[in-house]
């Protein structure tokens, strides 16, 4: 029987577990993959006034470094998440100097580029970033943000190809025009472990990456990281663009 969204144990997520199994100890894909954003973002603001803009991270999880790729360019930052204990999980991370040490080799990467100099995130993250449960399949573009990320969620919540289109179309939906994005699917995933739970998952490759974001997409580039990071996958997709003004009614 297909696992949908609803059907997961999301409310037995355990952030620590996740933590210790994807960035406790960094992993090269991941310390690669903040280059890329570092870079994209960079490209993107060049031309922008600092903390102008108020980003988006959606189902945030237990990985600050997507929000962590935003900071130089946001007055506010929201972390969305739907499982409480995630939840839990950020608002530790984000109360006062409640920023985690396992988050520093990540903006030891980020610091390489000039915008990312001199800002503390031990400081800044408990200032500029905010945490709200929610659902991502109840972003009806009514809320919409000036640059977003999403990493490992609309392929990493469910098996529907359905609720997949569903889950990228609720994010592109929640980005306002020409907003720079960066959206992240494990590479053909058969679903996950965390610790004594199974979490489902829809197989994605770059043909169906591309397919499910250009309608939304000003540009778009795709990269295929072929590193696995555990069996059950076979790499990494990410996707860095722009929001387009139009397309990808539902
Ligand atoms: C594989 S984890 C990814 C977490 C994190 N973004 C990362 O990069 O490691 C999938 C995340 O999607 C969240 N999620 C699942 N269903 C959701 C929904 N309907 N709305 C928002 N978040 C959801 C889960 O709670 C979990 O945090």
């Amino acid at each position: 029987m297909m696992d949908r969204n609803a059907d997961a144990p999301w409310s037995e997520f355990d952030p620590e577990v996740y933590v210790d199994n994807n960035y406790r100890t960094p992993l090269e894909v991941d310390l690669k993959i903040v280059r890329l954003l570092r870079d994209h973002f960079s490209r993107c603001f060049a031309a922008a006034a600092p903390r102008s803009a108020r980003g988006v991270d959606v189902g945030a999880g237990a990985n600050l470094y997507p929000a962590l790729s935003m900071l130089p360019w946001c007055e506010k930052i929201l972390l969305l998440e739907y499982a409480p204990p995630n939840v839990a999980y950020l608002e530790r991370q984000t109360a006062p100097g409640g920023l985690d040490a396992t988050w520093d080799a990540f903006w030891e990467e980020l610091c390489q580029a000039p915008a990312y100099r001199g800002i503390d995130p031990h400081t800044e993250v408990g200032q500029i970033v905010r945490v709200e449960r929610a659902n991502l399949f109840d972003l009806n573009g009514q809320r919409r943000w000036d640059v977003g990320t999403m990493f490992f969620v609309a392929d990493s919540m469910s098996e529907d190809a359905e609720e997949f289109r569903q889950g990228v179309h609720c994010f592109m939906n929640a980005l306002d025009a020409s907003a720079p994005f960066a959206v992240a699917f494990m590479k053909q995933s058969q679903g996950y472990q965390v610790g004594e739970h199974r979490y489902p998952a829809y197989p994605v490759d770059a043909h169906r990456a591309r397919q499910s974001l250009q309608p939304y997409a000003a540009e778009l580039e795709i990269h295929d990281l072929r590193h696995t990071v555990r069996p059950g996958h076979e790499g990494i997709l990410l996707a860095l663009g722009r929001r387009n003004s139009a397309g990808g009614s539902s």
